[in-house]
């Protein structure tokens, strides 16, 4: 570990327990499969083992003093904003109910049922750990327990679902594949585990399907690394299984395959973060760190066509936000409000889209399924999809 990560990294008595007791886990995998697995295997396990993963351990993560913090919790007008463009697919005749993925500490939940809580039906959320779920409920209960008896937590994707599905930095907290690329020759990696060096990256396979698919883009051919999402492609794959008749909403950092798969990105996207540092690697200390990749935007519209979805938007986050209404949200509230309360939330806004922060490496893409209006107000102006 470089001297900058070791100092940040002042574990407690119980962030050791945990990590090692994961570590062990991992440890015991790697050595039954011979030595190695796959990145995304090591992510899956490090980010979502039962109570000692990542999110699935109650270790405090978001916010303010944790490890990173999303746009739902820079300002409620966040969720406002994502419910007026709920609001008008409601308009459209989509079902009033809401699908959310990975809802972290239910913050953007509450945002939206605030806003349509009368109006929807239910708010189902699906999440992968335990812990979050339980605190989801705790965070509505306080803050709108009005329409608590309108969330239901789900253990699996419903067998068919109408409505809007919506899905904040889900996309870039799945486990991704690593592959390498060098002669023209490409290999994926995996991880093995050794007494004296820890977690070390290594050549696993030259034949998987993150290969195959490696193979179809046009990748630089000397001493390259990058990251292929394959759980991602198939999560699209299962909303689409899933949604009957409605839309789809999703949120996250990343960009389309020629800036994804530049050249000058010769080391990939992945990263690993502590207490809102960056680490030197993403291997530090599993249950502890938080690891994630940007999303391949053209990989994820390409499968959402290919499973039978209409591709609907994708554009910035400051043009999402601004279509539905900011610039008009915040000359109300200058209206409405004291000035250092206005440039409180000035300062937050400026966050959501402000091309250094937010507002450019944050995407939307929108998707549909049998609906016939392809013109949502989130998408109006500021078209990116040249660039997928
Ligand atoms: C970076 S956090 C984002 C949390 C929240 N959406 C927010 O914006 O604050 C990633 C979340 O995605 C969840 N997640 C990852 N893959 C998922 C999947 N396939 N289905 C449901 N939730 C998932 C994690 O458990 C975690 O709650």
């Amino acid at each position: 570990m470089t001297d900058n990560n070791a100092e940040l990294f002042q574990l407690s008595p119980e962030e050791h327990q945990l990590t090692q007791k994961l570590q062990n886990i991992i440890n015991h995998e790697i050595e039954q499969a011979g030595g190695t697995i796959s990145f995304a295997r090591y992510m899956e396990l490090a980010l979502y083992y039962p109570s000692l993963g990542y999110y699935s351990n109650p270790l405090f993560k978001f916010g303010a003093g944790g490890d990173f913090i999303t746009a739902p919790l820079i300002s409620d007008l966040f969720g406002q904003l994502i419910a007026r463009q709920i609001s008008e697919l409601f308009s459209f005749g989509v079902a009033a109910g809401i699908l959310e993925f990975g809802a972290g500490n239910g913050k953007l939940a509450c945002d939206i049922l605030m806003m349509l809580g009368a109006q929807i039906t239910h708010y189902y959320i699906l999440e992968l750990s335990a812990d979050l779920a339980l605190w989801q409920r705790a965070v509505i209960a306080e803050k709108c327990p009005e329409y608590l008896s309108k969330v239901v937590w789900l253990e699996s994707l419903p067998e068919r679902f109408n409505g809007v599905m919506l899905a904040n930095e889900v996309l870039d907290a799945q486990p991704c594949n690593l592959v390498r690329v060098n002669n023209q020759e490409i290999t994926e990696l995996g991880i093995g585990y050794s007494l004296d060096f820890g977690y070390f990256y290594h050549d696993y396979r030259s034949n998987s399907p993150a290969v195959n698919a490696a193979r179809e883009l046009n990748l630089p051919y000397l001493n390259y690394q990058t990251e292929i999402n394959l759980s991602s492609r198939g999560f699209i794959r299962s909303l689409s299984e899933s949604l009957e008749r409605g839309a789809i909403l999703l949120i996250d950092y990343g960009y389309g395959e020629s800036e994804y798969y530049h050249p000058q990105k010769n080391r990939g996207t992945l990263r690993g973060f502590y207490r809102q540092q960056v680490l030197d690697s993403v291997l530090y200390y599993p249950g502890i760190c938080d690891i994630t990749a940007s999303v391949d935007w053209s990989s994820i519209v390409s499968t959402a066509l290919d499973s039978g979805l209409e591709f609907i938007g994708y554009t910035t986050q400051a043009n999402f936000l601004l279509n539905c209404g900011l610039a008009k949200q915040m000359q109300q509230l200058k209206s409405e409000l004291s000035e250092p309360e206005y440039l409180k939330i000035s300062n937050q806004i400026n966050k959501l889209v402000s091309p250094n922060e937010m507002g450019e490496s944050f995407k939307v893409c929108g998707f549909s399924k049998n609906i016939e209006q392809d013109e949502w107000l989130g998408f109006s102006s500021g078209d990116r999809s040249y660039s997928l």
